[in-house]
């Protein structure tokens, strides 16, 4: 069942490529139109929706957080993204015309489920983003739109999380075609890149052994910033959630940007922090990233940079780089994700725990 691997997460995290690679097949025409034929929702309510808001728990929630810059940019909708617990509990605007997309792998989280039908009650339709064949948040949606990363047993989410972004990109060029926007026309060309993901995302699983190398000298760390920018923030939070729940260290993942507004203090000498660089070819962004990297870098830290192939400006300032393909920016969650979770997994290991079984975790919670 583990298919060759030691755990789990192992396979899992080596499942990537063809969890990516299903989720997109059989959502085209051959002509570059998206055909989510799933999404049973009239396509009049899906051209007035005015608003989507995601609600989602751990790493789904961060898959939602990247779906936010994908869809608004492509879309102009403005997307809010809320822990389904939290929305439930406050006074959420949901109107006719907000779209509600919940996402979850196990279709089983009672928070997520419990948003859902507080959003029906509010009039909203309600699009799941679930792995979960038949399960209860698919059932009592109006749409589902199945992400299609095969069953994962181990209780830390890996491939469901790449499955879950991949679902949302297609759900944010399906509204641009829907809607004609100026983006309409970009739709064939952004499914054409999301086509080549699988093999970038396999060449960064080829590359593991100097993750490992790096996670095994690391078995005694005792705390572990991430940091990251645009679609590098929720990166760094999901890394920082995987290396909690799998190696019990202290994590927290920051955006770059706020760094000088507080976590700058916790720097101290030889305190590790990684670093998610958005591509070069973004070079403003790029720029404020790198001069991050400088800032924890002249305060001691220990810099473990995610970086593109050939962005060279990292290198001065990097105790260690990790290289991921040239990937268009919004996508790039897809590659530089899976150094994290290879880290986490194998840190894990390094202090022998077990991976696939966390302690105090369960894979789905079905309770409030
Ligand atoms: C983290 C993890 C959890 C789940 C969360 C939502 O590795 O697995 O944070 O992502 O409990 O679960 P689902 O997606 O089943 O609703």
């Amino acid at each position: 069942v583990k298919g060759g691997f030691a755990t789990f997460m192992d396979k899992e995290i080596h499942d990537q490529p063809k969890a990516v690679a299903d989720t997109l097949l059989g959502r085209t025409d051959g002509q570059g139109n998206l055909v989510l034929d799933e999404l049973r929702i009239d396509e009049a309510v899906l051209r007035s929706v005015d608003k989507i808001v995601v609600i989602a728990c751990g790493t789904a929630a961060y898959a939602g957080h990247v779906a936010k810059y994908a869809v608004e940019h492509w879309c102009r909708i403005p997307v809010e993204v809320e822990l389904a617990h939290e929305f439930r509990y406050r006074d959420p605007v949901v109107t006719e015309k907000t779209l509600v997309v919940a996402v979850s792998q196990s279709g089983e989280t009672m928070d997520t489920l419990m948003a859902v039908r507080h959003a029906r009650e509010q009039g909203a339709k309600v699009l799941a983003v679930v792995n979960t064949h038949g399960s209860t948040i698919a059932r009592e949606s109006d749409a589902v739109l199945y992400t299609h990363a095969g069953p994962e047993i181990a209780v830390a989410s890996t491939k469901a999380f790449l499955a879950q972004i991949t679902a949302c990109y297609l759900l944010g060029l399906y509204l641009a075609q829907l809607r004609g926007n100026k983006y309409a026309d970009e739709v064939a060309g952004y499914l054409e890149e999301l086509g080549k993901l699988p093999e970038k995302i396999q060449s960064v699983i080829d590359g593991e052994e100097v993750v490992r190398e790096v996670a095994r000298s690391m078995a005694d760390a005792t705390s572990v910033l991430f940091l990251g920018r645009h679609v590098g923030y929720p990166v760094a939070m999901e890394g920082a959630l995987k290396l909690k729940e799998l190696a019990y260290i202290h994590a927290e993942g920051f955006a770059a940007g706020e760094l000088k507004h507080g976590p700058i203090a916790l720097i101290d000498e030889g305190q590790p922090v990684f670093i998610v660089v958005p591509t070069p070819r973004r070079p403003t962004l790029h720029a404020k990233v790198v001069s991050n990297i400088q800032e924890v870098r002249a305060r001691g830290a220990r810099t473990l940079v995610i970086a593109e192939e050939g962005d060279e400006a990292v290198t001065e300032f990097a105790d260690v780089v990790f290289r991921v393909p040239r990937t268009p920016t919004l996508m790039m969650p897809l590659v530089t994700v899976v150094p994290l979770q290879i880290f986490a997994c194998a840190l894990a290991t390094a202090k022998g725990l077990d991976v696939d079984q966390p302690r105090n975790l369960a894979k789905s919670v079905t309770v409030e």
